[in-house]
């Protein structure tokens, strides 16, 4: 069943200037995003429109934007959306919920979601990749990433805020068939150890797969 979406969007709501704090330049610390970034930069070129989803306080939409991505931004909550419009008032962002996407059959050419499924059961992730791949261009790209492993964190603080959350890690056999069974094609995934003093220490995966020309 998962966890119930408007607690989830309550605890960004709660963080979300804290979060944009903490995270805001975090792929300058790291160089396997900035090369993952770079490449679905290269893949997308000027097609449009690119949309992150889950996209917190729209760093991840603002690297992209640098590199010349045509993109925007949707989230679940509301507070969080408000650090992403102050801090990246050049990018347009709106709430919206990867469960139940609003756009159109075939009409994102690119779609990043970074550590955007962490609260989400597998059941839920099967969900959001199916409407990922329907709202995908034939030739739509993918980027996603991932906490890997099997164990669910439970945390009543974060951020020196308190919440009550659940977050869930993935296996990436369970990624691989998912987006294999929903009919994605190209799915390279790679992980990598944490980087040490820079990020919570989990294993990460990074994703890259595209819907096919049907
Ligand atoms: C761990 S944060 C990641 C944020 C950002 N992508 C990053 O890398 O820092 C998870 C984000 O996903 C959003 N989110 C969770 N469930 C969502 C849903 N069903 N629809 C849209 N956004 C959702 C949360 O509000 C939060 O901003």
């Amino acid at each position: 069943m998962g966890q119930d979406l408007s607690r989830i969007a309550s605890v960004y709501d709660v963080v979300a200037e804290e979060y944009a704090k903490e995270f805001s330049g975090e792929h300058e610390k790291k160089p396997r995003d900035q090369q993952v970034l770079l490449e679905f930069a290269q893949k997308i070129g000027r097609r449009s429109p690119v949309w992150d989803l889950g996209c917190g306080p729209g760093h991840t939409a603002s690297y992209l934007k640098n590199l010349g991505v045509d993109i925007s931004g949707l989230d679940l909550s509301a507070k969080i959306l408000e650090q992403a419009r102050l801090h990246h008032p050049d990018i347009h962002f709106q709430e919206g919920n990867i469960l139940d996407l609003e756009f159109n059959d075939d009409s994102l050419a690119g779609v990043v979601a970074f550590y955007s499924m962490v609260h989400f059961t597998e059941g839920q992730i099967e969900v959001a990749l199916s409407e990922i791949y329907r709202v995908l261009q034939p030739q739509g790209i993918l980027l996603l990433t991932y906490h890997v492993g099997s164990e669910t964190i439970h945390l009543e603080e974060f951020l020196n805020k308190q919440i009550d959350v659940d977050f869930m890690f993935c296996s990436t056999d369970f990624i691989s068939s998912s987006l294999t069974k929903i009919g994605f094609t190209g799915i390279e995934i790679s992980e990598r150890e944490p980087y040490p003093g820079v990020e919570y220490q989990s294993r990460r995966a990074y994703v890259f797969a595209r819907k096919p020309i049907s």
